[in-house]
């Protein structure tokens, strides 16, 4: 069964094909970053305008890339949330309409699902049970991970989400946006001048905040001369605090669980210190670690093509109600055995 996979949850339009046997047939993907970096943020409106204008050629093109006629999807699967409500209504309204058309199931799919079945995709994927990290601009979760479907939460942020503090960062330094990529390529420059708190690392348990190392920043920066070099060292104090409560966290969840994989998923992932620190701490814990390739660390409509065709073989599927909810937690998901 080839899957079509649809994703437009916040500023990038994805779409993707899946096949169980032979696996990612072809994907596509157009971010709106420079439309929103005008304004240093996204705006809804204009998001899903957008993916009104670009989602139907993309998915002629990933149709034509992959030498498939529509007679032969044999399921649509897109993102139903959480999300921007526009956005999520974008696609919802287009896979199910075209899911009906063609006259095969669709089925919605929770975005950090999607996200943390990414490094499935990869030749090297994780077995089950393992402990999964999820940090993207929305959210930061720890899950213990069973099956498709059977999550237990282990911990998350109580206030901003690591990519979210990445961002309000950068916009700090004054750096562009998304503030996450910019950060970390500015943070190359620093020195260690600075050693900012590691935020709940004191305390039992696996809950993270943000909020408060974000002000620790702020304050920083506002003592400091703001010169370029002042900049950059804050950057490298920012990204190597955040780099250690991870690491710090998910070597706590292994050692609770006794679980000896860990996945890190989630746009927060591609960061490149962060993977290094997370594979240096796994190593010693004498665990794996499993990472998407770097694409598929940020949105993307791969992801949602295999979530959703995971869940298709299972025999789910959505009635012809346009699914969209832009609030969704994970532990509302159902279990796909
Ligand atoms: O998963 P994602 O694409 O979208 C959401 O589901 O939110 O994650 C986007 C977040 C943004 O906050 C972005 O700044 C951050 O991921 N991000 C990064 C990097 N690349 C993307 N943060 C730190 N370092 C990066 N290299
Ligand atoms: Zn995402």
């Amino acid at each position: 069964m080839y899957v079509l996979g649809i994703e437009t949850s916040c500023d990038e339009t994805g779409v993707a094909i899946y096949h169980p046997k032979q696996g990612l047939i072809s994907h596509f993907l157009y971010s709106q970053i420079d439309m929103h970096s005008e304004y240093g943020g996204v705006v809804p409106e204009l998001a899903s305008r957008d993916h009104i204008r670009k989602l139907v050629p993309l998915i002629k093109q990933t149709l034509l890339d992959s030498h498939l006629s529509s007679r032969m999807i044999g399921g649509i699967a897109y993102t139903a949330g959480p999300g921007l409500m526009g956005a999520l209504l974008v696609g919802a309204a287009t896979a199910r309409s075209l899911a009906w058309a063609w006259r095969v199931p669709a089925i919605a799919v929770h975005h950090m699902e999607g996200h943390l079945l990414a490094p499935m995709l990869e030749e090297n994927a994780p077995q089950f049970p393992f402990v999964a990290l999820l940090i993207s601009g929305g959210h930061t979760l720890l899950v213990r991970v069973a099956g498709i479907g059977d999550y237990q939460l282990l911990g998350e942020s109580l206030d901003d989400a690591a990519g979210e503090a990445f961002d309000k960062t950068a916009k700090l330094l004054g750096l562009g946006y998304p503030g996450g990529p910019k950060l970390s390529e500015l943070a190359r420059h620093g020195k260690p001048a600075f050693t900012f708190p590691r935020p709940m690392t004191d305390r039992p348990g696996l809950d993270f905040s943000f909020s408060g190392l974000k002000t620790f920043t702020l304050n920083t920066f506002n003592a400091s001369e703001k010169s370029a070099q002042d900049k950059a060292d804050i950057a490298e104090a920012f990204q190597t605090a955040v780099s250690e409560t991870l690491v710090i966290k998910c070597r706590r969840a292994l050692q609770q669980t006794g679980l000896a994989r860990l996945v890190v998923a989630g746009g927060v992932s591609a960061n490149k210190q962060i993977r290094a620190a997370l594979t240096e701490m796994v190593l010693k814990e004498k665990a794996d670690i499993y990472f998407p390739r770097p694409q598929f660390c940020t949105d993307n409509g791969a992801m949602i093509a295999y979530a959703g065709c995971q869940r298709l073989l299972a025999g789910q599927q959505q009635d012809l109600r346009i699914f969209a909810r832009p609030r969704w937690p994970m532990g509302e998901l159902s279990n796909c055995q």
